[in-house]
């Protein structure tokens, strides 16, 4: 594309003013950031002007367009298997991902899934899976064509899909441009659009630990993206999800995969299960298929078999035993009584500063760093006892991620609120 007629400063200064942003402008600033003929200084300064000022639908939808257009879009409908993929809008102990795509496979249905790596003060499927020795999620879309067929399930980096997201992604991470309503919009459907799969669920976070914390802007970007699914012909559900709270009992890379596996095994936190049976099936409704109940598949041992052939088919050995922090430090609690409510943001920006997340481009992540929590709300606690063992290599980073934790929980006299797990569903 020719920069005839178009200039950075010319396309941040409209936005940074409260303008709107042609469709032409966003094709070109999209394009020539993703071919390196506009620096990552002035797309972060426009990056925040989106932030500060916000896009329409129509300016979401065309940076989505652009976005997608940056690089391959996959096409399963020849496979000869409905397919059919979740997308998290991001939380705290969310490791759905992991034992869904095993039970989703296990019950017929192939699923292409590109994940992403941390973000901000949320993990990232890709970085949990890479702490599986050997694991790569680097995989051709020949390999993920290949996978599919034999496996029924492929995570990978989206590399040649949405290249432009892998760019942005990357630098909404470092420059605090995370939680902007049309940036993760259009992030989340350019990448699952590009991927190919035949229909998508979506899984948005509401409350502290979420990336927006306002449930009327969760609501709002639920529907922004269900509308991008239909537009781009991909069928697309929304659930609103709670995200007040930590999901199960573990947060960082390894302890979340160890997790994960006793899900698939049979046990597990029960908000877990929950999650990922409810999440499993709304996807086989929406692709489709119905012939198993995905409960079954934690029972018998059959989504544990697609989980290990996954991993074993992209490298990985679960033979070796997973990683953890080197260093650990146990909180223990102050009095008896029984645990509150568990601020996700407070654990998830601890687990970050442990070195579960990263601060700068490309920095690697700790695989072992993470926290244990040990009293889940609503459980009685005794004085002395311990609520949760934080993990790093680097001991030194235990006094801020402390100062995180404090505050973030509370032992009382009474349980907590309940509150429902699964908040809304939106389908249109
Ligand atoms: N997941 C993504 O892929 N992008 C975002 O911006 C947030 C969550």
């Amino acid at each position: 594309m020719t920069d005839l007629g178009f200039d950075a400063p010319t396309v941040i200064r409209t936005k940074r003013d409260g303008g709107r942003l042609a469709d032409a402008a966003i094709e070109w600033v999209v394009d020539a950031y993703t071919h390196g003929r506009v620096a990552e200084e002035q797309m972060s300064a426009l990056l925040m002007a989106i932030f500060l000022r916000g896009m329409d639908r129509g300016e979401t939808a065309s940076w989505t367009a652009a976005m997608l257009a940056s690089g391959d879009r996959l096409d399963f409908s020849d496979l000869g298997t409905p397919t059919v993929d979740k997308h998290s809008t991001g939380g705290v102990g969310d490791k759905i991902t992991l034992p869904l795509v095993a039970v989703v496979a296990a019950c017929g249905a192939a699923v292409p899934q590109a994940s992403g790596r941390g973000l901000g003060h949320t993990g990232g499927t890709l970085d949990k899976l890479e702490s599986i020795a050997g694991f790569s999620a680097m995989l051709s879309n020949e390999r993920v064509r290949d996978q599919l067929r034999d496996v029924g399930a492929a995570i990978f980096a989206a590399g040649e899909l949405a290249p432009a997201d892998a760019k942005l992604y990357a630098l909404r991470d470092v420059t605090a441009t995370v939680e902007s309503l049309p940036l993760i919009a259009s992030s989340v459907m350019s990448k699952k659009l590009a991927e190919g799969a035949g229909a998508l669920v979506l899984d948005v976070k509401v409350g502290s630990g979420a990336l927006l914390s306002s449930p009327q802007r969760c609501r709002e970007l639920a529907h922004t993206m269900v509308e991008l699914g239909a537009a781009h012909g991909v069928p697309t559900h929304a659930l609103l999800t709670d995200m007040n709270g930590p999901l199960g009992a573990t947060v960082g890379n390894a302890l979340e995969v160890a997790e994960s596996l006793e899900v698939l095994a049979g046990g597990g936190p029960p908000d877990v299960v929950a999650l990922t049976l409810r999440l499993a099936s709304e996807m086989l409704e929406l692709a489709g298929v119905d012939a198993r109940d995905p409960a079954d598949t934690l029972c018998d041992g059959t989504a544990m078999d697609r989980f290990r052939r996954l991993i074993a088919a992209q490298g990985g050995d679960l033979s070796v035993p997973l990683p953890i922090g080197a260093h650990s430090e146990t909180v223990t609690a102050a009095r008896g009584g029984t645990m509150g409510d568990i601020d996700a943001m407070a654990v998830g920006l601890a687990a970050w500063r442990l070195g579960a997340g990263r601060s700068r481009p490309g920095e690697g992540v700790q695989a072992g760093a993470g926290i244990r929590i040990h009293r889940r709300p609503g459980e009685p606690v005794s004085a002395g006892a311990p609520l949760f063992t934080l993990f790093t290599d680097t001991p030194e980073r235990f006094g801020a991620a402390l100062a995180e934790l404090d505050g973030g929980y509370r032992v009382g006299d009474t349980p907590p609120a309940s509150r429902p797990l699964i908040i809304d569903r939106i389908v249109t």
